[in-house]
């Protein structure tokens, strides 16, 4: 599995998604790094793991197809036969997402269905749900919605700001991105009826994580 990851900035989803393809048991490697930003610093640790990088910038297309068909031509062209958006902060067409359904990841720091979207920390927040948390799901049309393959759970405590809540959110994204692209990559997922199904796993659809303590 030749695997495409797309950033927007600091990368540290995608180190994790590095990290987990060095490891023997996943048979899986990074063939490319596509950035929108050119200054994003995700571009310098792809680079220093040897990772080809190609900034596609959206600022220089004149719509969503002709961006979304640079980036498809790219990833192609680098022989990747599957994508992870790891903090990649466009909105791909509907075509681009029919293309590559059922081989495209996302990841996003809420509960989907819960806060899909910009700012979902501070919407957590607001809302005063006392526990948020990140998902793992096949890419669909619809914006950060899907078939979720994994979850994981964190506490909101009281006096979070947004800033905070992020960054006990982020730790359990670099846990269950990784987790969740080994076993894709061991060829241990399904969709069935737009629900995962993971072979010989511990529960019968997706997996959630790292309960949040009472
Ligand atoms: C992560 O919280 C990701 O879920 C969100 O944007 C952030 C990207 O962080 N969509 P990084 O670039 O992976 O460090």
């Amino acid at each position: 599995m030749k695997v495409a990851v797309f950033i927007s900035g600091r990368g540290t989803n995608l180190q994790a998604l590095i990290d987990v393809c060095a490891q023997e048991d996943t048979p899986a490697e990074i063939g490319l790094v596509v950035s929108n930003r050119p200054a994003a610093q995700g571009l310098a640790r792809a680079s220093a793991a040897g990772i080809p990088t190609v900034v596609v910038d959206h600022k220089t297309y004149d719509d969503r197809e002709s961006f979304d068909a640079a980036l498809d031509t790219a990833v192609t062209r680098a022989g990747c036969d599957f994508i992870c958006l790891a903090g990649f902060m466009r909105i791909l067409t509907e075509d681009f997402t029919r293309k590559w359904r059922d081989r495209m990841l996302n990841i996003h720091p809420s509960l989907i269905p819960a806060f899909p979207g910009l700012n979902c920390h501070a919407r957590a927040i607001e809302a005063g749900v006392m526990i948020s948390g990140c998902t793992v799901h096949f890419a669909r049309p619809e914006l950060d919605a899907g078939p979720v393959i994994a979850q994981a759970a964190v506490p909101v405590l009281p006096d979070d700001d947004e800033e905070a809540l992020a960054a006990r959110i982020l730790e359990a994204e670099h846990r269950i991105y990784p987790m969740a692209l080994k076993l894709i990559a061991q060829g241990r997922i399904r969709i069935v009826n737009e629900r995962v199904r993971i072979q010989d796993g511990s529960m019968a659809d997706g997996m959630l994580v790292n309960p949040a303590k009472s």
